[in-house]
C-alpha cells in the first residue's frame, strides 16, 4: 500500500472482530517495522506493553470508560517511555555513527538531558507520538486497523501493567481488524491552519 493511502485509509477504529487472531509473525512485522520510526537522539525511548492475557484486558477496559476496542482488537499496546534512556549506556544508540559524530553528538546528549526532567519528558512524548503513528501505518499496510487510545485511568493501568519508576505512559493503540462503518471523516480545513511564516 502506498504511505498516502494508508494515511487516508487509517481510521480511528472503534469496534474490533473480536475473534481474529494476529500471527505470530504479523506481530513481529509490525513491531520490526514500527521501532524504525525516528526518536530523539536516537534514544529510542519506547518501552511496548503487549498485553495478551485476556484477564489484564478486562482489566484495563474496567478503567478505560468501558471502551471496547481494549478487549476485542487483536492487539492492544500501552506505549510507555523510559524516561531515563538518555543516561543507559547512551553510546549505544550511536555505535554505528563514525566516531566524530558520537564525539559531537554523546556530550551534547548529555547537556540536552542533564538535570532537565522536564525536557527528558517532552522528547519522550514527542518520540511515542511518532512511534505510534508509525504502528498504525505499518498496521494499515498489513491489513489490520487501529485506534489510538488516552481514554482510561493513567494511574490505574500503570498499576495493572506494574509500570516501573521513571517509566511514562503516553498511550495505547490497539490494533485489529474493525468491524462497522467509521463515522463520517472530520477535518478543519488546511487553510485554516497553516500560516506563512507567522502568527
Ligand atoms: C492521543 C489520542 C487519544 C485518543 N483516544 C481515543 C480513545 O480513548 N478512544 C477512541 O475511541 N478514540 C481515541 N482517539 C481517536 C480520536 O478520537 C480520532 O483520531 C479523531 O476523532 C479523528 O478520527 P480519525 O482518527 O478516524 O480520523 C484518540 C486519538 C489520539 C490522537
Amino acid at each position: 500500500m502506498e504511505v498516502i493511502a494508508a494515511v487516508r485509509n487509517r481510521r480511528a477504529v472503534k469496534s474490533f472482530d473480536p475473534h481474529h487472531k494476529m500471527s505470530d509473525e504479523t506481530r513481529q512485522a509490525l513491531l520490526e517495522a514500527a521501532v524504525l520510526a525516528p526518536s530523539a537522539y536516537n534514544i529510542q525511548h519506547w518501552r511496548i506493553v503487549d498485553v495478551r492475557d485476556p484477564a489484564q484486558r478486562a482489566a484495563i477496559r474496567e478503567v478505560a470508560w468501558g471502551q471496547t476496542q481494549v478487549t476485542d482488537a487483536s492487539a492492544l499496546y500501552v506505549l510507555c517511555a523510559d524516561l531515563n534512556a538518555w543516561q543507559e549506556e547512551p553510546t549505544r544508540y550511536w555505535a554505528t555513527s563514525p566516531q566524530p559524530v558520537q564525539d559531537f553528538v554523546l556530550p551534547k546528549l548529555d547537556e540536552y538531558y542533564r538535570g532537565k526532567p522536564e525536557v527528558a519528558r517532552d522528547e519522550a512524548m514527542r518520540t511515542l507520538g511518532i512511534f505510534g503513528m508509525t504502528l498504525m501505518l505499518v498496521a494499515q499496510d498489513l491489513g489490520y486497523d487501529s485506534c489510538p487510545m488516552d481514554g482510561f485511568d493513567f494511574d490505574a493501568v500503570a498499576k495493572i501493567i506494574r509500570l516501573p519508576a521513571d517509566f511514562a505512559i503516553g498511550y495505547m493503540v490497539a490494533v485489529g481488524k474493525g468491524t462497522g462503518n467509521a463515522w463520517p471523516r472530520n477535518r478543519e480545513a488546511v487553510e485554516k491552519l497553516v500560516y506563512i511564516d507567522y502568527f
